[in-house]
């Protein structure tokens, strides 16, 4: 089982690459469902999301290959499969952005449940009622979600709360719903705005997204697209927070600062010098590390993605602070681990105070969750000694090599293989 062995107490210095969105990447895959051409993704980055996003498309009757930075997904020749099986959805509770695209394409799915996952009980209520609203008649039955529709049609839907793949199933399946659609309280998170310029691009017709309400005007059909992927921001952030709490002076090249506002004023508060230098973004912390308050919330709030590895960095900053967990119900489970190393954490329901604390000392720590993961990373790249991280299947499904991103910047940190259970 492999796992990350990183010794503390280095700055980084150096270039590191940003890559493509895990999470526009998985919307956009499941996009060329809606078209039977063939359609190529580029900057995609090499991650267990993506493979398990065309494994599943594999499964559903699409040739996929995948040759990272690109994704190819090739013309519809077989009769489709319009079913994503429990096995391959319990891997990736984001496969559900299949059911919209099926639906709409095929006039039928069965998609198993994506289930709870660590971070909370992640339903999908709100992706159901939507698509009830274009005419699909939806059936919940021994674990798999069953839609069957005519030619869907065009509704008006508001959305209880913002969810960004709830958004996504609809925009999807409304690019090619008969008539306009209008999907009012959505997310509004850089990604949306993301798949929104593919379907735009395959010929449907959206209007508004990132904002709360987006104007769909559905295609009778749709062409394949070649699109590059945006930058990960999340990616960049968390690189941002390895600085912050590292120190060092790091060029980020390819990071997107306008998606990343939220968190760079934030980081800023606490120390942070972030500039865009060209087609870089310099981040750099050699001063004092101050602790700042943050709540999460949908874009453009502070993002429940940076959440950890905010808190990783607020461990070793000076003073106290509090971080509110709005989105998920369950997103703390980093904070045993840290504390293992040292850290001065206490949690009250969806709030975790932060006293900072002069070191941290390594440890050997479990990741639980993708975020959780380079959470630990990063209080790893500041803590006394090896801290060993294991479980990095969770960081390898949303982090690319992220080994080797740190340690091409002067980071002490490799893969290692460890005999024994995980
Ligand atoms: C997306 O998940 C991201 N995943 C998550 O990133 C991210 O944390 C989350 O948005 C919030 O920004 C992808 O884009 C693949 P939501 P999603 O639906 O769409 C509730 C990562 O680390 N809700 O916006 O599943 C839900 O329980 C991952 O990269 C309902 O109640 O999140 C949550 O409290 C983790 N009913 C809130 O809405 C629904 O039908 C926001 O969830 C849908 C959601």
């Amino acid at each position: 089982m492999d796992a990350i062995a990183v010794r503390g107490g280095r700055p980084l210095r150096g270039t590191i690459r940003v890559g493509g969105a895990k999470n526009a990447a998985l919307p956009i895959l499941c996009a060329t469902l809606l078209s039977d051409g063939e359609s190529l993704l580029r900057n995609v980055p090499g991650l267990r999301d993506i493979d398990t996003t065309s494994a599943l498309l594999g499964f559903l009757g699409r040739d996929v290959t995948v040759a990272v930075p690109e994704v190819r997904v090739a013309a519809a020749t077989r009769e489709a499969r319009p079913e994503a099986p429990y096995e391959l959805v319990r891997q990736m509770r984001a496969s559900v952005l299949v059911l919209g695209p099926l639906l709409a394409r095929y006039g039928r799915a069965k998609v198993s449940l994506p289930g709870g996952c660590a971070i909370g009980a992640r339903p999908i209520d709100q992706h159901l009622k939507g698509l009830e609203a274009l005419g699909a008649t939806i059936e919940v039955s021994h674990g798999y979600v069953i839609a069957k529709a005519g030619r869907l049609r065009g509704a008006e839907i508001v959305f209880d709360l913002p969810t960004v793949t709830g958004t996504e199933n609809l925009l999807m399946a409304a690019a090619l719903a008969k008539g306009r659609t209008t999907l009012i309280n959505c997310a509004r998170e850089p990604e949306v705005e993301e798949l929104a310029r593919v379907l735009n691009k395959m010929g449907a017709r959206v209007e508004g997204a990132g904002t709360t309400t987006i104007h769909v005007t559905g295609a009778d059909e749709l062409e394949p697209f070649d699109h590059a992927v945006v930058s990960d921001r999340i990616e960049a952030g968390t690189f941002m927070a390895a600085v912050g709490a590292a120190g060092g002076d790091v060029l980020l090249e390819n990071a997107p600062l306008e998606d990343l506002e939220p968190v760079i004023v934030k980081l800023r508060h606490a120390g942070l010098f972030i500039e865009r230098e060209g087609s870089h973004v310099r981040v750099v912390r050699e001063g004092p590390l101050r602790a700042v308050d943050v709540t999460t919330a949908p874009h453009p709030g502070f993002p429940t993605d940076m959440q950890a590895q905010l808190m990783a960095m607020m461990c070793v900053a000076e003073g106290r602070c509090v971080l509110t967990e709005t989105i998920f119900e369950n997103r703390f489970m980093h904070v045993p681990e840290l504390c293992r190393m040292g850290a001065d954490i206490e949690i009250r329901n969806n709030t975790a105070f932060v006293q900072g604390v002069k070191s941290l000392s390594g440890a050997s720590v479990m990741a639980t969750d993708l975020r959780a993961s380079a959470s630990l990373i990063i209080a790893g790249l500041v803590a006394e000694g090896e801290t060993t991280v294991r479980r990095v299947y969770h960081l390898d499904r949303g982090y690319e090599r992220i080994e080797v991103k740190l340690a091409g910047a002067g980071a002490q940190i490799e893969r290692v293989r460890l005999e024994g259970p995980p």
